[in-house]
């Protein structure tokens, strides 16, 4: 086998065109998603389902969770919740990398996706088998992975973090004198870099919703909005990071949104997350950040076409399905065993830190 030193090429024209042919849902009457809310939610009573979504998925799907017991969050907490929650189904609304996570942590639950092809071009852009053969040439180095990886990829890794954990994560490293590998998001970790000064040595990929935003068109919204706080997750290239108030994960940026005295955000992340920056600042208004699709078609345009793939019919498929093989996640033991290694230290870290981190 040969090693590779420096990470290969990304497959990125192939990666973009998967996401713009992800068949986007029709939008529904009012009625007819009323009649899918309340089916969904009887299903989800009757099966004894925990419903467990991603603030990017449909804003019902989020009321759904919400109003089912559920839970509605940022990968970390939908982790943390899936684990801790006694339900023996959990049904997981997002990318498949959330639903293997949660497999990963409760190899004993039964964990359902309504969609088992919701991908995430971070996880498409590593590949397992080229990732452990860069691994290899690199022995020295500490390998940390963004959840938004497969199982495999995880079982290779000797950190799993997620955005909200990621700088805490590498300054501890950093601290301890370590070099890192760092997959697969280039401009996360170009932020992490930046704020921990960590020698990171980096995967090429990057995400086809966050890498869009563009910040010439993002300063004259600023211009138009000067009362406006930029809120920016760090998914998103660095001059886009450069205009931001804030910079952080999902839920920071939600707890930002409610905390600022900013009548008005522009925020540069999946336009989901409307949903819950609305609910928690009802009286603050939300404007997109400009992307490449303003006057193109463009199916990821502030918007995962992946997490879109989640909607009320296909949980109620899911839910309603004889045979839920189409539906059920799987991750091969062997691989589980290695991968929760990494993803356990990120928990215990996480326990550990909670009350230092600002998420
Ligand atoms: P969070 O961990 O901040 O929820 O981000 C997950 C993700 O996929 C962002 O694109
Ligand atoms: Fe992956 Fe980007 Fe979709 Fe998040 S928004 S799941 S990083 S493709």
């Amino acid at each position: 086998m040969n090693n590779i030193a420096t990470p290969p090429e990304v497959r990125h024209d192939e990666i973009r065109q998967m996401a713009e042919d992800v068949h986007l849902p029709a939008p529904l009457s009012e009625s007819r998603r009323n009649d899918l809310f309340t089916e969904a939610s009887q299903q989800l009573k009757s099966n004894n389902a925990v419903l467990v979504a991603h603030y990017y998925t449909d804003a019902h799907l989020q009321r759904l969770a919400e109003e089912s017991g559920g839970f509605v969050s940022d990968s970390l907490d939908m982790a943390r919740f899936g684990h801790e929650h006694p339900a023996s189904t959990l049904v997981v609304a997002g990318v498949r990398f959330m639903g293997e996570t949660a497999k990963i942590l409760n190899p004993e639950k039964q964990i359902l996706m309504p969609e088992l092809a919701a991908e995430c071009s971070l996880d498409l852009s590593c590949p397992s088998d080229e990732f452990a053969q860069f691994c290899d040439a690199h022995p020295d180095r500490t390998v940390v992975v963004y959840a938004n990886t497969s199982a495999a990829v995880k079982a290779r890794a000797d950190w799993v973090v997620t955005s909200s954990i990621a700088a805490e994560v590498v300054a501890h490293l950093h601290q301890q004198g370590k070099k890192i590998i760092w997959a697969p998001d280039k401009y996360l970790g170009d932020y992490v870099q930046t704020i921990t000064g960590a020698d990171l040595l980096m995967w090429q990929g990057s995400c086809v919703v966050h890498e869009k935003f563009k910040a010439h068109a993002l300063s004259n919204l600023m211009s138009k909005h000067p009362e406006a706080a930029v809120l920016v997750h760090p998914e998103s290239p660095a001059d886009i990071i450069e205009l931001a108030d804030e910079v952080g994960s999902t839920t920071a940026l939600i707890k930002a949104a409610e905390r600022l005295d900013n009548p008005s955000f522009i925020v540069a992340t999946d336009n989901g997350i409307f949903y819950k920056m609305q609910q928690v600042a009802p009286n603050k208004t939300f404007y997109e950040a400009p992307n490449a699709g303003i006057s193109a078609t463009c199916e990821s345009c502030a918007h995962c076409p992946w997490m879109a793939m989640n909607t009320l019919e296909s949980l109620i498929h899911c839910l309603k399905a004889n045979d839920r093989s189409a539906y059920e996640v799987h991750v091969d033991p062997a691989i589980s065993e290695q991968a929760m290694v990494s993803l356990r230290r990120m928990m215990d870290f996480s326990a550990a830190t909670r009350n230092h981190i600002a998420r």
